[in-house]
């Protein structure tokens, strides 16, 4: 894949139709795909990581089943065992195969997902250009577009590491990227204050984000910078694999069972350290952000530093400050088209997720999607820890001030970052 080859992002915002949003995001879901070769369509190299065969069905078998078989009655289902295998964890829609094994497939083949794919799309385009759709049916699509969305982040997390783990180290899009990495000034100040949290738009937002609630907020100050490699190298030297002060109990004993000892993706040949990115293997830029960072290596870092991470209140406010230009010099989400590693080192600009020391929870009044739904995401507020601001593998438009990403503090596939707070 080139640099000129990318249409990957566009502009959501001119479409005025959901039709014309739910060709152009099916579309890039398949692109996305496209540097691929067969084979590293199949493989799942641990559990967590699924392979790209099983997104590009899973997708389609959302609006399968949640639209097409409840809502247009001449629907007929495309294979009845697809439901098993492309089901992810919906217990109201039956059995599904068990995530750790989705890589042991070889059936339906690529080109038979494929296959599913057109047939389902043809068969959307026809439900909604069969009639006034209603705001159930609305929402639905809305939120099968924003599903497959979230896909396409999880596609590139997932190609990453069937990439990037293997020994041969294969590059996925062969353009070199370039960055800036010039330090932003300091620390933004949070003023004291009760703040407006949560979404309350009128149009889609996931039901985790919901209700916007008021929540009081002490006075703090977060970095505007991104913490960099060259920082996190500091640590490692400083010996903070080591130490276990630093470390939160489970953190530790992740460290010492994983023999984790630097960022994955980071490896080590003489004296050099590399690290590997999409886009090519490079000695670690010092002056770039540190990636792929667990929870436990955020908070580690933290406290070797003598600091903390925000909460997802405190970066919430700092996004939204960002989102409505009352940064200066700051934009929000300023991505740039084709790019799938960081180029900047603004903690508020959409390049890594933020860890934030909030447990995943639900606001106070929180309600689950109606129906079937509800599995979305209300079954997942347990154990996990909430990071904030998008990254560079987000697709435009889908990831605001509101929205709330979460994972298990041991993993690190995702683009995630560290980012500074203090109490002042
Ligand atoms: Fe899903």
């Amino acid at each position: 894949m080139r640099e000129h080859d990318l249409p990957l992002e566009r502009n959501y915002a001119e479409y005025e139709s959901l039709r014309a949003r739910f060709a152009a995001i099916r579309e890039r879901t398949t692109y996305l795909c496209s540097p691929l070769e067969i084979e590293d369509y199949v493989v799942q190299p641990v559990a967590e990581v699924s392979p790209p065969k099983w997104h590009l069905g899973h997708t389609t078998w959302f609006f399968e089943h949640f639209i097409l078989e409840k809502y247009f009655p001449q629907y007929r289902t495309f294979n009845k065992t697809y439901s098993l295998i492309f089901n992810s964890y919906y217990k109201s829609a039956g059995e599904h195969w068990q995530q750790k094994n989705r890589g042991v497939l070889s059936r339906p083949t690529v080109e038979d997902v494929r296959f599913y794919r057109n047939y389902v799309d043809s068969h959307m385009i026809e439900f909604m250009d069969s009639g006034p759709m209603t705001n159930e049916h609305r929402f639905l699509l809305k939120v099968g577009l924003n599903h497959e969305q979230q896909h396409q982040e999880l596609l590139l997390m997932d190609i990453k590491y069937i990439l990037g783990m293997n020994p041969l180290r294969c590059i996925y899009i062969d353009f070199e990227l370039d960055g800036e990495f010039s330090r932003r000034d300091g620390w933004r100040e949070i003023e004291p204050g009760i703040y407006n949290i949560g979404s309350d738009t009128q149009d889609f937002a996931f039901d985790n984000e919901r209700p916007c609630h008021k929540v009081l907020v002490g006075r703090c100050s977060i970095s505007s910078s991104l913490v960099t490699n060259e920082e996190y190298l500091e640590f490692i030297q400083a010996g903070g694999y080591s130490r276990p002060e630093f470390w939160l109990s489970k953190g530790w004993d992740w460290v010492v069972e994983n023999r984790v000892g630097m960022p994955l993706y980071w490896y080590q040949e003489a004296d050099v350290i590399y690290e590997y990115t999409l886009h090519d293997i490079r000695p670690l830029v010092g002056a770039a952000p540190v990636c792929h960072i667990s929870y436990f290596e955020a908070d580690a870092y933290a406290r070797w530093k003598g600091l903390r991470l925000p909460t997802e209140y405190e970066f919430e406010i700092l996004l939204g400050l960002s989102a409505a230009g009352a940064l200066k010099g700051e934009k929000w989400h300023d991505y740039l088209a084709g790019g799938f590693h960081p180029r900047t080192l603004s903690s508020t600009g959409g390049q890594l997720w933020c860890w934030t020391k909030s447990q995943y929870a639900a606001y106070p009044g929180y309600t689950a999607f109606a129906g079937d739904l509800g599995e979305y995401n209300g079954k997942f507020m347990c154990n996990q820890f909430v990071l904030k601001g998008g990254c560079i593998a987000s697709p435009r438009g889908h990831v605001g001030p509101a929205y709330r990403n979460f994972f298990e503090p041991q993993q690190r596939w995702m683009f995630s970052g560290i980012c500074l707070a203090k109490d002042s």
